[in-house]
């Protein structure tokens, strides 16, 4: 069985789909870990990530690897884990960019499908519903106010010692909306079977408990 949780930067999809795979013991497969790696690279290598051409020539080198562990989803990249380092706002910015190239998705594609076929996952991202797992057995569409979603960015920035202002991060999380619903290829919206569910004002248990109870209907219509 296949879980998709799809919503806009900040809106708590993997809080969330962290606690409900460890509660339905469904594998969380985080999706934007994948193309921020793959950003990383490109950040390293000095690519120029506002040409796709640039990028597109790089994708062959870039070898992204999903592993699990006693932590949870780990990401490797050319054998490196790299799941510690992609989480700045440099590396965001960089993979809103790169992840709305048509080059980028195609070569991410097979390996998140792979995930979803070989285990019950629940997956999030951008596109998962829409077009990753366009036969998950239960969507989500999480979303939040941009200044909800900005505050819980900005706590986490600060809990790591990283030095931001508010305003930057919600400024940094509209551009970033507005980037990954506009772009032509698999942009971010609600698919039309999607259960949609507005976390401003909500807590963790509570959105997780009721995407729990969504999940543990479907597994019984499933079964
Ligand atoms: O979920 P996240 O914040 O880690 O995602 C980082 C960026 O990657 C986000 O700006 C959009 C992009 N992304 C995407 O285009 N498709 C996905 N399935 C996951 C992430």
């Amino acid at each position: 069985m296949n879980i998709a949780i799809d919503g806009p930067a900040g809106s708590g999809k993997s809080t969330i789909a962290k606690i409900a795979a460890g509660r339905l013991k469904f594998i969380y497969v985080d999706t934007g870990a994948m193309y921020r790696a793959l950003a990383l690279y490109c950040i390293r290598a000095g690519v120029d990530i506002s040409k796709e051409e640039e990028v597109r020539k790089v994708l062959p080198d870039i070898h992204i690897r999903i592993a699990y562990d006693e932590d949870g989803q780990q990401v490797y990249l050319n054998g490196e884990n790299v799941s510690g380092l992609i989480r700045t706002e440099q590396v965001s910015a960089s993979t809103s960019k790169v992840s709305a190239y048509p080059c980028v998705r195609a070569k991410l594609l097979d390996l998140q499908r792979n995930l979803a076929k070989e285990n019950d996952v629940i997956m999030d991202g951008r596109d998962i519903g829409t077009n990753i797992l366009p036969d998950a057995e239960l969507k989500i569409y999480l979303t939040a106010s941009v200044k909800e979603r900005a505050g819980r960015r900005y706590k986490e920035l600060l809990e790591k010692g990283e030095e931001v202002s508010l305003g930057q991060i919600e400024e940094e999380i509209s551009q970033r909306d507005y980037q990954d619903k506009n772009r032509e290829t698999a942009p971010l919206r609600q698919a039309e079977d999607a259960v949609y569910l507005d976390t401003t004002g909500l807590t963790i248990q509570q959105v997780s408990d009721k995407v729990c109870r969504l999940a543990l209907g479907r597994m019984k219509e499933w079964k």
